[in-house]
């Protein structure tokens, strides 16, 4: 027998396929589909430019001249420079880079027979140290882990505060040794999507490079992921103040492929390859460069330089008048896991969980007919019923932290969506309340 409701009769007795049942996605953080002038963009790079960017023939010269579009394009979105702007396969091997690439320059230069100028280093022998933060995407806590179990460098998580989500500078500064060499902090949490204060961090750690090289300590460097926050709010690496920045395309409508920002790439900032090859990118990122979707990376980036305030308004508008409807359908059980007092936040971004013993936020979306979201991060998704750690970080009580739910609203996110996927959610908790 066929399913009440998954087929009819036409008039003239065909079966027909009822129309699907409508989605709706809120998943925007996880990835962004492609804009259709991305794909153009791409499909054209795919058609025309398909010669080896190296050769001197048209095919070859075509993609070149595209390849150098993008890379202007990604500058003029982050206020940098296009020499200073590297083509890698994603933001996990961006952060890998940088954090690699740290690791290797304090053993060039500070240990034992390094590059001191002859002179003994006050760090000889140490260790390199680098600083982190305790709610880092999984590409930065845990090569970071694997190099301490390794015994290759020191790291430090530093927490964050559980009154609002934020690594303070303070306890940034207070973690620095004489063998830090880097300070690795992201400019937004892609769970909770509070802003974190890189600016500030970056002016305190400049200032006390000044007192460290009179000592011949090592400079400490700074770097930001910047994969949620870029198409989300402006981003500009020079009111950040960083040395290196992670770009993820497939985070603000582009393909999957990113690239690293190194100010005064090889000139007054290191940095060593982890690949070694045919010289593509300077020899900092060898390997035949993948012009079709370094074209596509380039668009998108053209899309957030132009558009991104408006970007920024449309979604907010969206997330606010979903902040409000769930409040308005939950009153006291819902828990807005991400307004913290004080803290700026991605204007995107809500985490919410509803108050209930059997409401964990596996359970609600699973009860859900339309709505396409998760629990937090796609790569803590083996973690089954436990809390996020990121919103444990925060405060968020283990009860409470059980239940979230993370929604992430885009460009063509609406408002007739949000009292859908309100809707959705009722008829979830009602359906698991009764089961109880
Ligand atoms: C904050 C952050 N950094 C880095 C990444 C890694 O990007 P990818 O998995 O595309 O390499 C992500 C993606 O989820 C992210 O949210």
């Amino acid at each position: 027998m066929e399913a009440a409701g998954a087929r009819s009769r036409d008039a003239r007795g065909r079966a027909e396929k009822s129309p699907p049942e409508r989605k709706v996605y809120m998943d925007y953080n996880a990835t962004t589909p492609l804009e259709p002038e991305v794909i153009e963009a791409m499909t054209e790079a795919m058609r025309e430019a398909w010669g080896n960017p190296s050769s001197s023939y048209p095919a070859g010269r075509k993609a070149k001249e595209i390849i150098n579009t993008a890379r202007e394009n990604l500058a003029k979105m982050i206020g940098g420079q296009p020499q200073d702007v590297i083509f890698t396969s994603g933001g996990t091997e961006s952060n890998n880079l940088v954090i690699q690439s740290m690791v290797k320059h304090f053993h060039k230069v500070h240990t034992a027979n390094g590059d001191t100028g002859g002179h003994p280093s006050p760090v000889d022998r140490a260790l390199p140290h680098i600083i982190t933060c305790t709610v880092e995407h999984d590409s930065i806590r845990l090569p970071l882990e694997h190099l301490g179990e390794e015994r290759v460098a020191e790291v430090t998580f530093v927490h964050v505060s559980k009154v609002n989500g934020q690594v303070e500078a303070e306890d940034i500064l207070a973690a620095v040794r004489p063998a830090t060499c880097l300070v690795t902090i992201m400019l937004a949490n892609n769970e909770t999507g509070v802003v974190m204060p890189v600016p500030e961090i970056s002016r305190r750690v400049r200032a006390l490079n000044q007192k460290r090289a009179a000592g011949g300590l090592p400079g400490v460097l700074v770097h930001t992921d910047a994969a949620q926050a870029l198409g989300k709010r402006r981003v500009d690496v020079r009111d950040l103040g960083v040395d290196f920045l992670t770009i993820v395309g497939h985070k603000f409508y582009g393909p999957r492929i990113g690239a690293l920002y190194v100010r005064g790439l090889g000139e007054h900032t290191p940095l060593y390859p982890m690949l070694f090859g045919g010289g593509q990118e300077r020899n900092f990122r060898p390997g035949t460069e993948n012009t079709p979707m370094i074209a596509g990376l380039g668009k998108a980036a053209e899309l957030v330089a132009e558009n991104c305030e408006a970007y920024e308004a449309h979604m907010q508008g969206v997330r606010d008048y979903l902040e409000e409807r769930l409040v308005a359908e939950f009153g006291k059980r819902m828990h807005l896991n991400s307004q913290f007092p004080g803290a700026e936040r991605l204007p995107n971004t809500c985490n919410f969980s509803i108050r209930g013993p059997q409401l964990q936020g596996r359970a609600v979306l699973a009860q859900c007919r339309m709505l396409l979201a998760s629990v937090g991060a796609a790569c803590h998704s083996d973690l089954g019923d436990r809390p996020s750690p990121v919103l444990l970080s925060c405060g968020v009580p283990f009860d409470v932290a059980r239940n979230a739910i993370r929604l992430s609203v885009g460009r063509s996110s609406t408002r007739a969506e949000v009292d859908l996927v309100v809707q959705d959610l009722k008829q979830a908790v009602t359906r698991l309340e009764g089961q109880a």
